[in-house]
């Protein structure tokens, strides 16, 4: 499940848990797709939409779905072909759902 849908601007995020921990895949893969412009996207926007206590950023090896890079994980849930245009959105999503007022 890529847990992102572009046509509805829709992200799958409801078993994501409260703590979040993102871990963005850094293998040769998604570095070659674009793993450190998502990686910079999300070190913008975390600070600025005030998400620093709620939301972790970390980098993590191939996550095993290469095909589909960029790869990454959100607490346990995968999450592919993220790209650096959706990270505001994915993140303004994640705060939506989680009643987070930012
Ligand atoms: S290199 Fe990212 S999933 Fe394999």
């Amino acid at each position: 499940m890529r847990n992102i849908d572009k046509e509805t601007r829709s992200y799958h995020i409801e078993d994501f848990g409260e703590k979040i921990v993102i871990n963005v895949c850094v293998g040769s893969a998604c570095h070659l797709k674009g793993s450190y412009d998502v990686i910079n996207e999300f070190k913008k926007y975390i600070p600025l939409l005030n998400l620093e206590k709620r939301v972790s950023l970390k980098g993590a090896f191939c996550l095993n779905n290469c095909t589909n890079a960029v790869s990454m994980k959100v607490n346990n849930l995968e999450v592919d072909r993220i790209s650096p245009e959706e990270v505001k959105g994915f993140l303004e999503c994640l705060a939506e759902v989680k009643k987070w007022n930012i």
